[in-house]
């Protein structure tokens, strides 16, 4: 089986979130599992081809755009698991951002990914690709999927490949107003409430819920949630009619990256036999971020994009308080600006117990999965997550709300059995975080009861074998729908049932 998967972005090449993640790891599983994986992205400025041999394979791929015909470049680089290929165009992609400067997206967004969506069709014709499934990843591939079905439907190759639509998040649907619809070339009837059209606007994310064979998206708990109002975004009557077709495939961990017992970013290694390097650790980021070396101070640990989704709004409003428990708060992150200059704030206020580091930085993130003792995701929803399920590696402790794939991966550490592996509450509100907090500082100051629960996170199965096993049951699922077969037929037993 040879499967495309399409990306805006892609580990270890361009990232702003855990999409990049996914993208990076799935390809290398799943060629374990003797599946081909090629893998497409934009070829953003950002990504140096010194740096990954990236090597020009083809410069004439004509799409059009709207009235406009542009060209395209095609470039390819190996990375774990397959070969990457990269699409270049200097306008759209030759910028400092991948969807935005200065918080501001670009104004030619819907441009840029009809540009990208069109390019991966036009790339698998140009280079004789012949993909059995294509594998599109949010808002930014969704024009693929109603491509396959209309302007490629009489194409040997394309006409007859599957696609498989995974969500990631919800939250980001690529609207934009009714005049960019002729952009993508599509035919006009799919300008309808029943097809592209959302509220007078075009919406890409709905084109690939409406048009993949099936769906997924990144935990159980979130495939079920994006079916009511309270998550769908206005398309959970969308995602209702598809519900036999949508999975829900939790995401793995790339441990090649994430392992406290080889992460080269780390002072010190440790492992769930010798936890001693974990210490270290801790200074080491008490350091770095300029607070007293202090080992009997519980440190709270937070990374995040700054944005409404991950409720850190709560964090700021109890920030006095979790200090006042006798902790230090450790924060990188950035994104809204109300929330940089709160947090900033605090640090000047309290700088020997808050330590704020607004921005985007690989290494430190990994510091403080390792030197923090507690780990903060309090989200007002979360597809996945992935850095809860970092922490559970690095054995720091997550308090997390009980949503989306935070549902699916934490389960509440329970004192009288000692199962258990985090700290879990309902309501999205700062009191809420903070109660958690108390009890898990209450766990944290009873030296046995804490390491339990150490040694129980540290246990977590969150290998990308499993996930990538379900993800392959799914595409026999999407090729057999596509070949008018009943996926039993073809051997793919229904996986993670929605
Ligand atoms: P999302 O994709 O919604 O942002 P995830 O938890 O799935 O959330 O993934 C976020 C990824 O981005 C993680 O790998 C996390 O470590 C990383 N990340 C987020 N913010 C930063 C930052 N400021 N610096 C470095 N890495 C970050
Ligand atoms: C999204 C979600 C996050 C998920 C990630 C990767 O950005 O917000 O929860 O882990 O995609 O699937």
């Amino acid at each position: 089986m040879h499967v495309l998967l399409v990306s805006s972005e892609v580990v270890p090449f361009a990232k702003t979130g855990g999409l990049a993640d996914v993208a990076g790891a799935l390809p290398r599983a799943l060629a374990g599992l003797g599946i081909e994986v090629t893998v497409a992205l934009p070829r953003y400025r950002q990504i140096d081809g010194a740096r990954f041999g990236l090597q020009k394979i083809h410069d004439g791929i004509r799409i059009p755009v709207g009235e406009r015909q542009e060209t395209l470049t095609v470039s390819e680089a190996q990375m774990p698991g397959g070969r990457a290929l990269f699409l270049g165009h200097e306008g759209f992609f030759g910028r400092d951002g991948l969807y935005q400067e200065k918080g501001q997206d670009y104004p030619d967004n819907a441009e840029r990914f009809t540009a990208f969506a069109r390019g991966v069709t036009e790339m698998v014709r140009a280079l004789g690709l012949t993909p059995d499934v294509l594998h599109c990843n949010d808002w930014q591939t969704g024009l693929i999927p109603p491509y396959l079905r209309t302007l490629y439907a009489g194409d040997p190759v394309l006409g007859k490949a599957a696609s498989l639509f995974t969500i990631h998040n919800m939250g980001y649907q690529g609207l934009f107003p009714a005049e960019q619809f002729s952009a993508t070339g599509l035919p006009r009837e799919l300008f309808q409430w029943r097809a592209m059209e959302f509220y007078g606007k075009v919406n890409f994310l709905k084109g690939g819920l409406v048009y993949a064979d099936c769906l997924s998206t990144v935990s159980r708990r979130y495939s079920q949630e994006i079916q009511t109002p309270e998550f769908g975004a206005g398309l959970e009557g969308v995602l209702k009619e598809r519900t036999a077709d949508l999975y829900g495939i939790l995401n793995g961990v790339d441990t090649e990256e994430w392992s406290p017992a080889t992460d080269k970013h780390l002072a010190a290694r440790y492992s769930r036999d010798d936890l001693g390097g974990k210490a270290a650790c801790k200074a080491d980021l008490q350091r770095t971020m300029g607070l007293p070396v202090r080992p009997d101070v519980p440190v709270l640990g937070v990374i995040s994009r700054l944005a409404d989704q991950k409720g850190i709004d709560l964090v700021a409003a109890s920030a006095e308080a979790l200090l006042a428990e006798g902790t230090q708060l450790v924060l990188l992150g950035t994104g809204d600006r109300t929330l940089e200059a709160a947090f900033t704030a605090l640090q000047k206020a309290q700088p020997t117990r808050a330590a704020v580091r607004i921005g985007f930085d690989v290494a430190l993130s990994h510091k403080i999965e390792a030197g923090s003792d507690v780990f903060l995701m309090p989200s007002r929803y979360e597809p996945c997550g992935l850095n809860q399920m970092y922490s559970l590696l690095y054995g720091t402790i997550p308090v997390v709300r009980a949503t989306g794939g935070l549902d699916d991966t934490i389960v509440p550490f329970d004192q009288k059995s000692g199962e258990g592996n985090g700290f879990k509450f309902a309501e999205a509100t700062a009191e809420a975080l903070l109660a958690e907090v108390r009890d898990a500082l209450a766990c944290y100051r009873n030296r046995p009861l804490w390491h339990r629960l150490i040694q129980n996170a540290m246990a977590a199965d969150v290998s990308w074998t499993r996930s990538a096993r379900e993800y392959v049951q799914v595409y026999r699922r999407a090729i057999a729908k596509r070949r008018g077969e009943r996926g039993e037929a073809a051997g793919g037993r229904a996986v993670a049932s929605n």
